[in-house]
Parts: structure tokens; C-alpha cells; sequence
């Protein structure tokens, strides 16, 4: 079992005692929270601890945490022995949604994020919207950015239910947490099930994440990957409307829900729009040399774009400005 530290002695213990009840004999590494500990060095000790062990090639892995331990968790099983069985239990909205579904694991390098991975697909997982209740709010907003992002992607009526309920996320009915949880990793799974190694529509998944993930490299990771994600969502519905693709109402409701989800839609520091602009151009998503987005041109549908013109690229970035 592979646990974030925050939760070790909330959900982690609840885990274990249910494992033991089950007379199933279980070995536990405990890893260190926060993005800058999602590397290669941070899961060394778990390889010595489960080799040691004696593990066999039906033991399986559990990740009980938020999207970085599924994603680490979720490596480890892909590496030991040539690929465990793997079993995700997230316990952020971000990673039941989004992160723990889909098989993409991995962990960070200094030159950036998720760069060192592999494809691993869970063999379940298991998802009990109840460990959000001590999840802090912020990151129940980050993972609702992944909600949203879902809808407009594929889902225009789910948008529209996720605008009438809102409210319900924040206060933890579970019944509609239910039904939110559902729709969402029904969408994502979807997608990947058509897709798994992202050659075509996979890449639907990273609408707003071109913006997003230069605003989270150059502010070294001060914004949640959910606020991020809210960002970029916001820059490429503008560019979308700036390239006459989608329709400026829409463009409102997407930005209303947003701002409605307490999700940031501007007031970045950018005092050097060049170094951001650069890290999108390295960003690994970059198809040969080409900038690649995904855009809406109408809520419920993207289109992949990659002729789209550097200045107005720059100018939904600069738009983001406070
Ligand atoms: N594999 C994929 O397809 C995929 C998709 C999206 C994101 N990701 C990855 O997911 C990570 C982000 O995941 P995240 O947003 O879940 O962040 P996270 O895993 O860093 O968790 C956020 C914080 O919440 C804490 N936490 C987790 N569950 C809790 C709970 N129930 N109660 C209280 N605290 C809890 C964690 O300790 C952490 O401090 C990134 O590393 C990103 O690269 C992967
Ligand atoms: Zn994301």
C-alpha cells in the first residue's frame, strides 16, 4: 500500500484495519506530500521496501491518496517486476475524476513534470466520495476544475446540470458527489477507452492544460493543478472566440462557472510574458515544433487546432494579467 502522509492517520488507518480485517497481509510505504517530493528519489525506498518483501507478481499495489500518489503509486506498480496489479483508491475530487482513471503514472523530473512514466491501467478502482469530507476546500475547487473541463469537452447538458448544482459540491451531498464522480470518470474513461496512448482524441483531455501547465511551471507551482487548469480554460476559450470558433456567450458561461467553483479566471503576476510564452513552446505536448490546442467551438465540443497564430496565443495569455 502506497499512502500520502497527510492522510495516514485518517483514511490510511481506516485501509489498513479493513485489509487486516480481510486477512489480507499488507505492507505499507508512507510518502511525503507537496509536487516537489514526486520523483524518482521519493520512491526509491518503496521498490527496497516491497523487494524485500518478497512480493510476487500477483501482489498488488494500492494508492490510497490524492493524483500524486495515484500517479506514484500507480509507477511503482508498472516498474516492480515488470507490472503489478494495481488498485487506485483517490481521495481528492481531482484524482477520482481525473487522475487515478486512465493508466497514465508517473513522476516528475527537473525538467519537468510527469516526464518519467509509464501506461499502467488500474485493475479497479474504488472510490468513496465520503474521504473528500476532510479534504481542504481548495482542492475540492481544483478537482471541480477537471469537472468542468469534462463538460466542455464533451458534455454541454452536463454542463448545465454542473451549473445547477454547484452548490451541492460545496456542501458535500454525497448524493450528487455520487452522481457528479460517476459522470465525470464515465466521460474520461470514454476518452481513453478510444484512445489509450493518445494518438487522437486523448488529447481532448488537455483543453486549458497547454496554458496550464507553463502557468504552473513559471509559478513554480504557488496555483493547485486545478487552478492552473481554470486558467488555461479561461486563456483558451478566448482564443477560441478570438478565432471566431466559439461564440462569446458561451464564452460567459464558461468563465461565470469558474468564477463560480471560487476557480481563479485572471489576476496573474505575469511581469515576463516572453519566459511564459517560452515554457509553452517547451511543453512536452509541443507535436513537432507546432503549438497544438485544444479548443472549443461550442460548450460540449473541441476541435484540435495547431495553425494557430503566435500573437493571439500571446494575447489570451496576456489576458490572464491582473
Ligand atoms: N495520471 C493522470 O492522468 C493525471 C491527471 C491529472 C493529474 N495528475 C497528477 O495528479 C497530481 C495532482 O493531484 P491532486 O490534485 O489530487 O493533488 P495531491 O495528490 O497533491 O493532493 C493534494 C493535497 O491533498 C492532500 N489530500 C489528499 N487526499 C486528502 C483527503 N481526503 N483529505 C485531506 N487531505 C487530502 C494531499 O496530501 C495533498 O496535500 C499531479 O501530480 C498531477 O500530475 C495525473
Ligand atoms: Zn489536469
Amino acid at each position: 500500500v502506497v499512502i500520502d502522509a497527510n492522510i495516514f492517520n485518517s483514511h490510511g488507518q481506516t485501509l489498513l484495519r479493513s485489509l487486516a480485517d480481510a486477512k489480507i497481509e499488507a505492507l505499507h510505504v508512507i510518502l511525503q506530500p507537496g509536487e516537489q517530493h514526486k520523483t524518482m528519489a521519493d520512491i526509491l525506498p518503496a521498490y527496497d521496501r516491497f523487494l524485500g518483501a518478497k512480493i510476487e507478481r500477483r501482489t498488488p499495489i494500492i494508492s490510497l491518496g490524492g493524483g500524486m500518489i495515484t500517479d506514484m503509486g500507480g509507477f511503482i506498480a508498472a516498474t516492480l517486476l515488470r507490472g503489478l496489479p494495481l488498485v487506485q483508491i483517490p481521495t481528492t475530487l481531482l484524482a477520482m475524476v481525473d487522475a487515478s482513471v486512465g493508466g497514465k503514472t508517473g513522476v516528475n523530473h527537473a525538467t519537468g513534470k510527469n516526464l518519467i512514466g509509464a501506461f499502467h491501467q488500474p485493475r479497479c478502482v474504488l472510490i468513496d466520495p465520503q474521504t473528500l469530507r476532510t479534504l481542504p476546500p481548495r482542492e475540492l475547487r481544483s478537482g471541480l476544475a477537471e469537472c468542468i473541463k469534462h463538460e466542455i469537452i464533451r458534455d454541454a447538458e452536463g454542463f448545465a446540470v454542473l451549473e445547477a448544482n454547484l452548490p451541492r459540491v460545496f456542501d458535500l451531498d454525497v448524493e450528487y458527489l455520487d452522481e457528479l464522480i460517476t459522470h465525470n470518470v464515465t466521460i474520461k474513461a470514454r476518452v481513453v477507452e478510444a484512445d489509450p496512448f493518445e494518438k487522437g482524441e486523448r488529447a481532448h483531455l488537455n483543453f486549458g492544460h497547454t496554458f496550464g501547465h507553463a502557468i504552473e511551471n513559471v509559478f513554480n507551482y504557488s496555483y493547485t493543478h486545478g487552478e492552473c487548469v481554470a486558467l488555461g480554460m479561461v486563456a483558451a476559450s478566448r482564443l477560441a472566440v478570438e478565432l471566431k470558433m466559439l461564440d462569446s456567450i458561451s464564452l460567459d458561461r464558461i468563465i461565470n462557472l469558474i468564477k463560480r467553483a471560487e476557480l481563479p479566471v485572471g489576476g496573474l503576476n505575469i511581469d515576463d510574458l516572453d519566459r511564459i510564452m517560452d515554457e509553452m513552446l517547451f511543453d512536452k505536448k509541443v507535436a513537432s515544433g507546432k503549438l497544438r490546442f485544444v479548443l472549443p467551438d461550442r460548450i460540449g465540443h473541441v476541435v484540435v487546432r495547431d495553425d494557430v497564430p503566435y500573437a493571439l496565443v500571446r494575447q489570451a495569455m496576456q489576458s490572464l494579467r491582473g
